[in-house]
């Protein structure tokens, strides 16, 4: 065989062909590897990019320039009239309503629903029996009683006890009016809860209440003989 075979030409020719071969690949690992402010190669493109505005996006189509359009005056949405101010007040005759309206009558049901959700909202502050004693409390206390003292200017205010005379003598729709706007240092709930969920709660409450405050007077007389004396 020839000893310049195979010729020096073709060896370097293949080694730089090989090397060069891996250059894509090197590019493509790095390209997905490294952080870019263009966008990604996207052969199937779906329904990804759309005409469409983003929020507080310009759109030049409006006189005011906004593509979020605010809300028309004088419209309201279906279900949202707030017309039914007991409903969505908790106010009959410019009182505090004394009753549920309407749309919520106390059923074992709405009082269940309630108390889920009082669990949900409410107990971390106010203690699932309603004493003012919840987690929250609890942390803020610990941390109220650091060996340093409380961290400069930190105040803690302790949710009420629901069972306190004050709170539990007042209407459902006094409380219903305390979950929707707040009260003092609680801040309000209407965001969170719906209007329906807000009276299952202030039902929950009232139940909660008389649990602590009941006489034998309050069990039906065909109940009464099952309990302890
Ligand atoms: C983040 C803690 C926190 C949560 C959660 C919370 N509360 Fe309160 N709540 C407070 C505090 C604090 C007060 C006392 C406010 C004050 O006196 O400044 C209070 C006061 C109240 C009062 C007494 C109002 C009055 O007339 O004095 C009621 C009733 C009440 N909360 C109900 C609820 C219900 C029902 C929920 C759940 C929907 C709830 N709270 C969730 C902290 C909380």
């Amino acid at each position: 065989m020839n000893k310049f075979f195979p010729p020096r030409i073709i060896l370097f020719a293949a080694s730089l062909i090989g090397t060069l071969a891996v250059i894509p690949f090197a590019v493509i690992a790095w390209t997905r590897s490294a952080p870019s402010s263009g966008r990604p190669i996207h052969i199937i493109q779906d329904m990804d990019y759309q005409p469409r505005f983003d929020t507080q996006e310009v759109n030049p189509l409006f006189a005011d320039d906004r593509a979020m359009r605010p809300q028309i005056p004088g419209v309201v949405a279906v279900g949202q009239s707030r017309d039914d101010v007991h409903f969505s007040e908790g106010v009959v005759d410019g009182a505090w309503a004394a009753t549920m309206p309407e749309q919520v009558s106390v059923t074992m049901e709405v009082l269940n629903r309630g108390r889920e959700r009082f669990n949900i909202y409410c107990s971390a502050c106010h203690g699932y029996s309603g004493f003012g004693d919840g987690i929250v409390n609890q942390r803020a206390m610990v941390a109220m009683s650091n060996a340093d003292g409380p961290i400069y200017g930190t105040a803690w205010v302790q949710a009420k006890s629901l069972h306190d005379p004050e709170v539990r003598d007042q209407p459902p729709g006094q409380i219903f009016n305390t979950i929707t706007h707040g009260i003092r240092n609680m801040a309000g709930y209407a965001a969170q809860i719906p209007p329906r969920d807000r009276w299952t709660i202030a039902a929950y409450v009232k139940a909660l209440q008389k649990s602590q405050d009941a006489t034998l007077q309050d069990v039906p007389p065909q109940e009464r003989a099952s309990l302890n004396p």
